[in-house]
Parts: C-alpha cells; sequence; structure tokens
C-alpha cells in the first residue's frame, strides 16, 4: 500500500481535470490499496477511482497560508458564559451529519490544511464525536494531521480516553476562574468547576497535552483571577491562555474598557513572579512566557491590543455548514449549499479556493468604521 509522503510522493502525481482555472492547480494523486494506510478498518468512502487531489498549498491573496482549520459541530451550549451568551438563545444555526464534516474536511485537507480544531458550541455534546474523530485521523494529509479541540470540559473527564483513543492529538479548556463560586458566576450554571477540573486532569492523564487552558478576563468579572491562574499553571502542569475579550458575545457589552489587555496581564503577572517571554512561531496566536524559575508556562492572546490578523492561518467553518475566513466577517459563504446541489470534490475545492481568496485583511476592532461580525463566536466556533 503505498502512503502519501510529501515531495517524494508528488513526483508520482500526474495532472488532471480540475477546471480551465483549476487544471493548473489541482492535482490528482492516485492511491494504490483498498484501504486507509493508518486504519486499516476505516470506513471512510474512497473517491471514484481510488483519486485523491492535493495541491502545493492553500494560499490567500495577501500571501497567507491557510493550514488551520476550525469546525464548529454544533452551536449549542450546556454553559451560558456572561461574555459569550445571553443565556436566552440557544442553538441557531443547527448541525449537520459527521459525514457532510468528513467530507469537507478531506477536500480541505487535500488541499493543504494540517491542523483541525473541533470546537462549538460545545463539541462534546455532540454524540458521535469520538467516532468523528476517529475518521478524521484517517485522513490522508502531507504531514500527520494535527486534531486538536476547544471544550469547556464539563463532560471531557469520561471522554478524555475514548478521544485519545480515537486519534485526537490535544485538547484546550476554557476556563474562566480558578475558585467554584467565580466560576459559577462567569457560566451561569451551578457546580461546573469541578467537572472541568477533573477534565483537565484526565487529559493530562491520558495524554491529551500539552493541555491548554483558555481564560477569557473580563473586566468587572474576572480579571483579579491573573496570578492564581499563573499559580494554577505551575500547580497543575497546564498552559494557561489569557485571551483578551472580542466584541463577539451575544449580549453586546464589549467596550474598550471591558478588555483586560496584554499589557495588563503582564504587569499584574509579574508583581507574582518575574516573567520571561518564550520565543514563538510567527502563525501563533499567543505570545508565551514562562516564570523565572522555570516552573509554568503562560500565554496571551491579544487580537485587540497586539492584532496578529498578518499571520492568521485560519478559516472557519461552521455548524450549518458555512465558511468563514475571519472571526469578524460579515457575511459566510455556504460550502453546503454547494455539496446539497451535488459538486463534486474538485468543484468543492475551486469554491475552497475562491472563498479564500476573498480573505479579510484585518479586523477593525475599536476603530471608527467596525462592523460587528454577521454571527457571534458561540455561532462561529472559536
Ligand atoms: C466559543 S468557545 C467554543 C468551545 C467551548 N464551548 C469552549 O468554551 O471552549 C471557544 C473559545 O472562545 C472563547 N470566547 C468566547 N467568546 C469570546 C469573546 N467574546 N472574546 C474572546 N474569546 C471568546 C471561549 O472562552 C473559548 O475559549
Ligand atoms: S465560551 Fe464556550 S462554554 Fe462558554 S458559553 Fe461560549 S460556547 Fe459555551
Amino acid at each position: 500500500m503505498e502512503r502519501f509522503a510529501g515531495e517524494g510522493a508528488r513526483a508520482t502525481l500526474s495532472e488532471g481535470a480540475g477546471g480551465n482555472a483549476g487544471a493548473s492547480r489541482v492535482r490528482w494523486a492516485h492511491w494504490k490499496g483498498n484501504g486507509c494506510w493508518a486504519c486499516p478498518a476505516c470506513s471512510i468512502p474512497f473517491l471514484k477511482s481510488d483519486q485523491r487531489f492535493t495541491t502545493l498549498s492553500l494560499h490567500d491573496k495577501f500571501g497567507r497560508a491557510i493550514s488551520d482549520l476550525r469546525i464548529s459541530i454544533t452551536d449549542r451550549c450546556n454553559y451560558k458564559c456572561v461574555y459569550c451568551r445571553t443565556g436566552n438563545e440557544g442553538a441557531l444555526y443547527g448541525d449537520l451529519p459527521f459525514a457532510d464534516y468528513l467530507r469537507m474536511a478531506r477536500v480541505l485537507v487535500g488541499m493543504g490544511i494540517t491542523k483541525v480544531r473541533l470546537t462549538g458550541g460545545e463539541p462534546l455534546l455532540r454524540k458521535g464525536v469520538v467516532n468523528f474523530v476517529r475518521e478524521l485521523s484517517c485522513l490522508r494529509s502531507a504531514k500527520p494531521l494535527d486534531i486538536a479541540l476547544t471544550t469547556n470540559g464539563h463532560l471531557l473527564a469520561d471522554l478524555a480516553q475514548p478521544l485519545k483513543d480515537a486519534g485526537l492529538s490535544r485538547v484546550t479548556v476554557s476556563m474562566d476562574a480558578v475558585d467554584p463560586d467565580n466560576f459559577t458566576r462567569i457560566t451561569r450554571v451551578p457546580g461546573g468547576y469541578d467537572h472541568v477540573l477533573a477534565g483537565i486532569r484526565a487529559a493530562k492523564r491520558v495524554g491529551l497535552g500539552p493541555v491548554k487552558v483558555n481564560c477569557v478576563l473580563l473586566r468587572g468579572f474576572n480579571e483579579d483571577q491573573i496570578i492564581p491562574f499563573g499559580m494554577f499553571a505551575r500547580e497543575e502542569d497546564v498552559i494557561v491562555r489569557f485571551i483578551e475579550f472580542m466584541p463577539l458575545e451575544e449580549d453586546r457589552v464589549w467596550s474598550p474598557a471591558t478588555v483586560v489587555t496584554l499589557d495588563e496581564i503582564l504587569a499584574r503577572m509579574s508583581e507574582y513572579r518575574p516573567v520571561i517571554e518564550i520565543a514563538h512561531a510567527r502563525s501563533e496566536t499567543a505570545r508565551r512566557y514562562r516564570f523565572d524559575d522555570g516552573l509554568g508556562e503562560f500565554g496571551i492572546i491579544a487580537p485587540v491590543s497586539h492584532p496578529f490578523c498578518g499571520h492568521c492561518s485560519r478559516i472557519r467553518i461552521t455548524s450549518d455548514g458555512k465558511i468563514r475566513t475571519c472571526l469578524f466577517s460579515v457575511w459566510d459563504h455556504d460550502l453546503h449549499a454547494q455539496m446539497r446541489r451535488g459538486a463534486t470534490d474538485e468543484e468543492l475545492a475551486e469554491f475552497i479556493r475562491g472563498v479564500v481568496q476573498k480573505k479579510e485583511e484585518r479586523h477593525h476592532i475599536g476603530e471608527p468604521d467596525f462592523v460587528p461580525a454577521s454571527r457571534t463566536m458561540v455561532h462561529i466556533g472559536g
């Protein structure tokens, strides 16, 4: 059985049909054998005549390589975080059968996506998520596909081992306070803290690391949690990542004054212990820091005070199958509608390529011309 192995394998590819414009860019890989090299029992249907298309990579018109796909598998959630949901709205957009997300992912992986992150809403609310991870892990890509998950952690303790066994690489858990009362005030669901902590510990235990813990700081709610989170990172051996609050909430409570900025977080954390910046990859959203004694790491994702749009490598698929090229997009691109009308894989690839060309250069948070995104975070997938 032949395995796709990057440059070496590309030499064996032949030009294939991809439409006039696509013919120069879309190539076909011919596969021998009848099963997935990663998982012989794999049930993913092969393309007609055993073909896989691939490309050198996917770029937008600003030259940014698009390698990172986020798929929201539901816009339902069991928490009502004050910075995210009103608590009155439920799911607005519904979701698709996993087979549809899998096809989208397969096409995109064939186009150069190397990381897939499952998110929501709360992705662990979807029955069948473990099997979906297993099927994703069977996708062929130029290098092993990195499959990650962002979850509120409420249901993670029991699912960590099955997810790991299915092929999940790592997990990010959102947790906005390290004391149960503050946590409940933010999530507006009583009793969640112990579940989430158990989820984080289970993820570490089964090897879904490095486990990252995301914390959105919201002035008036949890800015007092900066140092406690520094201690938490050290005690629990997880990477805490503070995220600046963005205007993507259902309640429209955002104002510049509600944002606890990178500079403020760093200044506060330095009162606890000296911190040292660690080098980070250009495409990494978080600036990374460690403490002077080498124990504990944290990051700060600062899209508001230090935007990183110039290095953005992401596109997103919403739970109802729309592509979003930016969190702050004011429109979506209906990939699922293409599938419903019977588009072939190569037609989907051409559609995606066209959409990626429309990726926004940057966001306009805090500027006079800022136009709110057409969806809020819980309905996009963070
Ligand atoms: C939308 S949630 C979906 C996954 C899961 N429910 C969770 O909370 O991890 C993904 C991430 O977006 C973050 N988030 C939600 N609303 C945000 C906002 N307005 N600004 C910044 N981050 C936000 C959450 O804290 C979480 O880390
Ligand atoms: S941040 Fe995540 S857990 Fe909290 S309400 Fe939004 S989607 Fe739900």
